[in-house]
C-alpha cells in the first residue's frame, strides 16, 4: 500500500516471503557482530559513540522518547563508514596472509612481517566520500594503499577528505555511482587491486558481506546503551542499505519479543529499495539515470543484493523523502528544543530526523506509522558536517527550524 503526503513517499511492506530470486544475508548471528565489535576493540582510536537522548523533544512531541547514536565522531571521521571498511580489509588481508582472524587481532598488524606484506597490497573502491574514506583510513592503519573513484558530481571537499583520511589517492569521475563502481572493478582486474566494495553482484558478495558485518558494532553499542529503553520505532538511511540491513538484522534479532518498526528512509530520486519493494517481485530494481540529492551518501541507483532479502523482507516501511526533509532534520538537530543537545548531522545523517520529526507532528503519519505516547524512536545520524559549505548553507541559511 503506498501513501502520499508532503515531500514524502510512504510505502507499508507487504513482508513477501519465499522469492526465489536471493538468498538472505547469509550468516547473521549474535557471534558476528560479537566479532566485529572484538576487532574495532583492538583499534587504539576505538570509543563507542554518543547515544544522545532528545528529551525534551519527546516531551514535545508526545512520545516516550527519541535517540540519537551520534556517528559523526567514529574514529575522528565524520561518519560511521570507517566501521565497514576497516572490518572488511581486516577480513580480506587475514584471509591474504593465512591469519585465523578469529584469534588475529589490530596488535598484529604493526609486526614488521605482516607490515611489509600490507605495503604490498592495494584496494580500490567506488563512493561518494564516506565509504572511501573509511577505506583511505584503514589503509593508512593497515599499512596498505589504496585508489578511489568517486562519482560525479561529488564535492571537491569530500575528495580532499578521502586523501587526508589515511593512505589513498581520490578521483572524482564523470561516472554515476554504479558506473564508477565498474570502473573500478574494471581498473582493479587490470591491476591486481583488490576492490572493496560495499554493493554486489553474482560472485562479488563475501567482501560487501564483510562490510555489513562491519556495521554491527554500532548497532551492539547502542542496543547496549539503550538498556531498557526498548526501541519501537527504528528509523535507517539507505544507500545500497548496507548499513540499514546489517543493523536491522542485529536490533531485530536483540528486540525479537518486541520487534521495532522498522523503516528505511531514501532521497525521492534514489529510492532503489523503495522501487524494488513497490515492484514486487522479490528482486533488486536499479535507478537508471543521474539522479540528485543533496544527501550523496544516500545517492546510489541498486540495492546490494546480499543484504536486500534482509530488507525486503523483514522492513515495515519505504519512505522516500525530499531534500527538504533532510534539510529539516539538519536544521533540527543543530538548533536543538530546550536543554537537548546539538548534533552537527549532515545530510545523509538528518534526513531520518527529519521525517520522524513530520510523522510525530501528523496525526494521520502516526497512525500509519502506530507512534503513540509510549514509542521509543532510534536514529542514527550517520555523518556530521562532510560537506561544510553546504551545511552552512542549510543550517545558517534560511530553512525554517521546525
Ligand atoms: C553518511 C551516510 N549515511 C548513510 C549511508 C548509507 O549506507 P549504505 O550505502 O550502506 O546504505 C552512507 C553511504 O555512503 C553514508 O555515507
Amino acid at each position: 500500500m503506498e501513501y502520499y503526503f508532503k515531500n514524502i513517499s510512504v510505502l507499508q511492506n507487504e513482508k513477501p516471503t519465499a522469492f526465489a530470486c536471493a538468498a538472505s544475508y547469509p550468516r547473521f548471528d549474535e557471534s558476528v557482530a560479537a566479532d566485529t565489535l572484538r576487532f574495532h576493540k583492538g583499534i587504539p582510536a576505538y570509543r563507542p559513540t554518543n547515544l544522545i537522548s532528545l528529551q525534551e523533544r519527546a516531551a514535545v512531541q508526545h512520545v516516550q522518547g527519541i535517540y540519537c547514536k551520534d556517528e559523526s565522531s567514529r574514529f575522528g571521521l565524520n561518519a560511521f563508514k570507517g566501521l565497514g571498511g576497516s572490518y572488511a580489509m581486516f577480513r580480506i588481508l587475514c584471509e591474504k596472509l593465512g591469519l585465523d582472524y578469529k584469534t588475529t587481532d589490530f596488535r598484529d598488524f604493526q609486526k614488521e612481517e605482516i607490515r611489509k606484506q600490507c605495503a604490498t597490497i592495494h584496494f580500490a573502491t567506488a563512493t561518494d566520500g564516506n565509504h572511501g574514506k573509511g577505506v583511505s583510513w584503514a589503509a593508512g592503519l593497515f599499512g596498505c594503499s589504496a585508489t578511489v573513484f568517486m562519482p560525479a558530481g561529488s564535492v571537491e571537499a569530500r575528495r580532499k577528505a578521502i586523501e587526508e583520511a589515511g593512505n589513498a589517492t581520490a578521483e572524482i569521475t564523470d561516472y554515476n555511482y554504479d558506473q564508477a563502481v565498474e570502473h573500478a572493478w574494471n581498473l582493479a582486474q587490470q591491476n591486481s587491486w583488490i576492490l572493496i566494495q560495499d554493493t554486489a553482484w553474482e560472485g562479488y558478495e563475501q567482501y560487501p558481506e564483510w562490510i555489513i558485518d562491519g556495521y554491527l558494532t554500532l548497532a551492539a553499542e547502542a542496543a547496549e546503551q539503550l538498556g531498557n529503553a526498548v526501541p519501537t520505532h527504528v528509523f535507517l538511511q539507505a544507500g545500497v542499505g548496507a548499513m540499514a540491513g546489517g543493523v536491522l538484522e542485529y536490533l531485530l534479532s536483540c528486540y525479537r519479543d518486541k520487534p521495532p518498526v522498522m523503516t528505511i528512509v531514501e532521497p525521492t530520486d534514489a529510492a532503489c529499495m523503495y522501487l524494488s519493494a513497490k515492484t514486487g517481485d522479490g528482486c533488486c530494481h536499479t535507478i537508471e539515470g543521474n539522479p540528485v540529492t543533496i544527501m550523496a551518501g544516500l545517492n546510489c541507483g541498486t540495492p546490494c543484493r546480499v543484504i536486500w532479502p534482509a530488507i525486503r523482507d523483514k522492513a515495515d516501511f519505504f519512505c522516500a523523502c525530499d531534500d527538504i526533509i533532510t534539510e529539516e532534520g539538519m536544521c533540527a538537530y543543530a538548533k536543538p528544543l530546550g536543554n537537548d543537545k546539538s548534533i552537527v548531522a549532515g545530510e545523509s545523517g538528518a534526513v531520518t530526523f527529519g521525517l520522524a520529526n513530520r510523522i510525530l507532528r501528523d496525526e494521520a503519519l502516526r497512525k500509519l506509522f502506530r507512534v503513540n505516547s509510549d514509542s521509543v524512536i532510534l536514529l542514527i545520524n550517520t555523518e556530521g558536517n562532510t560537506d561544510p559549505e553546504d551545511y552552512r548553507r542549510i543550517v545558517y541559511g534560511n530553512v525554517a527550524v521546525k
